[in-house]
Formats: C-alpha cells, structure tokens, sequence
C-alpha cells in the first residue's frame, strides 16, 4: 500500500482495537459516520477543561482562548479546502444544514434589497442529479414550492455513472441552480465536476457542490472546483458530530440574504429594523457550535498531516482490491461503476433473494459493520430497481484483511440462506 501507515493510523482510533460479538470490529460504515482519532477525543475534551467559554462575547480571558480556538478552526478549514478567504467558511450544524442554508437564503431573495440576483421564479429552473443524498434534494423541492420553480435533474446510467449528453439539454438558460454531488455516498460515483461547473456557469446558474463524500477521501479545493457553494460535514471526516461546513464564494456570500436570525448575525438591531453583519457571522446566529469545530479543526490538522493525496491513494487501492473481490461472489450485483475509475471508496451491492438488511445483521455477528437500505438516496434505488442495498465503505484505517473478512462474510451470509 502506498502513502499510508495504516496500522499506525489504526493505533490513533481506539474505537478499533473493541470487539464485537466476540470477534475484532470490522468497521466499514465510515460513508455513514467516520470513527475518531484519540487526537480529535482530546482536543475537545482539552477544550472543555480547559477554554470553555462563549465565543465573540466574553471579554475575559477564556472567552477570548474559546473565540481564538474557534477562528483557528475556521483558518484550518478554509487552508483544508484552498480557501481564498477565511471568511468564507460558514460554520453550519453538518452538510444539511448547509445546503439547507443556502436554499432558505435564496427564498429570502425577494424581500431583500440587493439580493436580486438570487431572486427565483416559475420561469425558472433548479437542477440536481438522480444519485443525489435527500439533503441535496429536499431542500431544493422545498425552494422549488416556494417559489413555482420546476425542479429537474441529470439522469444516471445502468453503471452508475451520470448522462453526460444530458448535462447541455437539462441545464439550460432557464436553469438558477445547479446542485450536485461530488461523489455519490450511493453509488461511489466521482461526478465530473469541472463540466458541470462550466455548463452551469455559462447559462449564469449558482453552483452549490455536496462535498461531504469527498472531503474525507479526496484533495478538496474550492477554487480548482469553481464552484459557488461546498458544503461538508465534520463526522465523516474524522471530526465530530455537530459540525459542518458551507464554503461560499466571498462575493456570493455578502450578497446573500440570511437564513437563520438571532445574536452574533447582525451589525445592529433596532425594533424598526436590522441591518446584517458581513459573511460568515450573518449566517452563524446565535451561540455556534464551539467545541465541535475545535474538534473539526484537530481533524483537519490530522487528514492534513496524512496528506489528502496518499488518502486518495490508499482508498483508491482498497476499491481496486474490494471491486474484484465482491464481484467474484456468485450472484453478487454492485449497484454503481464496476471499475475503479472516478470512483470512492463507497461499494453498494445486493445478493439474489437476501434482504440487504439480513445481509448487514448476519454481517454484524462477525464483527463486520455494513450499512443496509436506501442510505437517504432512494431515487438510487428506484433507478436500479431495488429496494434496498447492502453498502460497504472504507476509510484511512481500512485494510485489505478487513474486505477478505467481508467478501468471506457474504460468502457465509449467501451459504446460511442457500441451506
Ligand atoms: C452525499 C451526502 N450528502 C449529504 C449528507 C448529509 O450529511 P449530514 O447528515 O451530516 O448532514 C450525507 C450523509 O450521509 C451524504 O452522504
């Protein structure tokens, strides 16, 4: 393998050294939730024994180590993703929250003064694709009622991979925005970003980026994407619960209304009205979420020093090792590209007559953790005509003997249910 000490790595996550079952853990649900390095554990728990205190407000020495560790934070996300500007990292509660930001901004659009370029309409068009999580869906259905726009999407294609020809018919000069998925937590699947971004742009749509498959696994760079928006959330990658991210253009950002009101959005309130503070603190109201970006910004501090590339490897090598492997178990169907090209480490698969969910139970008795349903992308599903699918997901610290110990696991799963 290349790049990574993966032992060491798993010598960092005590989570990993438990047993289940009587057996080691297998942990291979990292698409769903990342497990936590003991540097990540410390450094919140360093926070709260040490610095707790409001941030932005308290003017004594703790409320100024407390605001300090937050803005640090911020400064280690905004170098994480190549950020121009530190202010265009807006502290979110995860990756829902973020888009739905950006959706609830948008509808604030037409009572805004200054707001017009976000201003949506019947004659408009709000664009996604069909392999998209129910976080970049719902909020976009959500804005398309409450403004009479028409909500379409880019179709995907029996191996996964989205319609390319589609992209110049569905986004067209009707198109506001355009909201999509970098890698797919379906399917695996690495969308052409670059190519959607110029399409959507050259009809003048905003482009707002799910990155939250994507920033644990691969080199993430705002400014090489092009895109308006990026949101990701701090649990999948190796960060708490409770935290999340939405990276906006700077100009983008200053120009749109608000989401959410209360204390630290604004420059000054009066009861006949309220004038905005400048982005990110009109779009983090109230008290934030302190220690969790604390512990977001370890995280990154550790994603950093492993180096996003050799991650990027590491992952690549297990899908190339994992891919073959499942595919050689009779019957077995992988629900997404079957090669490892723009692909992450995400594989979704379904086993003749076997309930996904049986799958993932008889898993779990041998210490393998696999996640088993829709995985909040059941147009996924509908496309490939399943109801559900049984979905392995691999991180830093997965290794090779952990997928034999999966493919031998289905292997006894098909063996139990063919007696
Ligand atoms: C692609 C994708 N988008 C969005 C989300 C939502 O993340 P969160 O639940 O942290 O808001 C997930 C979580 O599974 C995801 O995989």
């Amino acid at each position: 393998m290349t790049g990574l000490d993966v032992e060491a790595i798993r010598k960092d996550f005590p989570i990993l050294a438990r047993e289940v079952h009587g057996v080691p853990l297998v942990y291979l649900d990292s698409a769903n939730t990342s497990q936590k390095p003991q540097v990540v554990l410390d450094t919140i728990t360093e926070f709260y024994a040490r610095h707790n205190a409001n941030v932005a407000r308290a003017v004594h020495t703790l409320g100024s180590e407390a605001t300090t560790a937050f803005e640090n934070a911020r400064d280690k996300v905004a170098a994480f993703v190549n950020a121009p500007n530190r202010d265009e990292i807006v502290f979110t509660k995860n990756s829902s929250e973020a888009l739905n930001l950006v959706a609830y901004s948008i509808s604030n659009a037409t009572t805004f003064p200054g707001a017009d370029r976000f201003r949506i309409g019947p004659e408009d068009e709000i664009v996604v694709t069909e392999m998209e999580h129910h976080s970049n869906i719902v909020p976009w259905q959500l804005l398309a009622q409450r403004t009479g726009a028409t909500f379409r999407w880019l179709p995907i294609d029996d191996d996964g991979r989205l319609v390319e020809s589609s992209i110049d018919e569905v986004i067209n000069e009707r198109t506001k925005i355009v909201a999509f998925v970098h890698q797919s937590n379906a399917l695996g699947t690495v969308n052409p970003v670059q190519r959607i971004v110029a399409r959507a742009k050259s009809v003048g749509a905003l482009t707002v980026i799910d990155a939250s498959q994507s920033a644990p696994h691969l080199p993430l760079d705002v400014q090489a994407l092009g895109a308006d928006f990026v949101a990701f959330t701090g649990h999948k990658m190796y960060g708490p619960t409770g935290v999340g991210v939405l990276w906006g253009r700077y100009d983008v950002l200053a120009e749109l209304p608000p989401f959410l009101g209360g204390g630290e959005m604004i420059e000054t309130v009066d009861l006949t009205g309220t004038t905005y503070a400048p982005p990110p603190h009109r779009f983090e109201a109230g008290t934030p979420m302190i220690a969790e970006a604390v512990g977001l910004g370890a995280a990154v501090d550790y994603l950093t020093a492993l180096g996003m590339d050799n991650v990027a490897a590491h992952e690549h090598e297990l899908v190339e090792y994992a891919l073959p492997s499942l595919a050689a178990v009779e019957g077995l169907r992988i629900i997404g590209p079957p090669t490892a090209v723009d692909r992450g480490a995400t594989i979704a698969f379904t086993l003749p007559g076997i309930h996904p969910h049986d799958v993932a139970q008889l898993l779990d008795e041998h210490g393998i953790a696999v996640r088993a349903g829709h995985h909040c992308a059941r147009p996924v599903c509908v496309r490939y005509g399943v109801a559900a699918t049984t979905r392995a997901s691999f991180g830093i610290y997965t290794t090779t003997d952990e997928i034999d110990a999966l493919v031998r696991g289905v292997q006894q799963v098909k063996e139990m249910f063919s007696r």
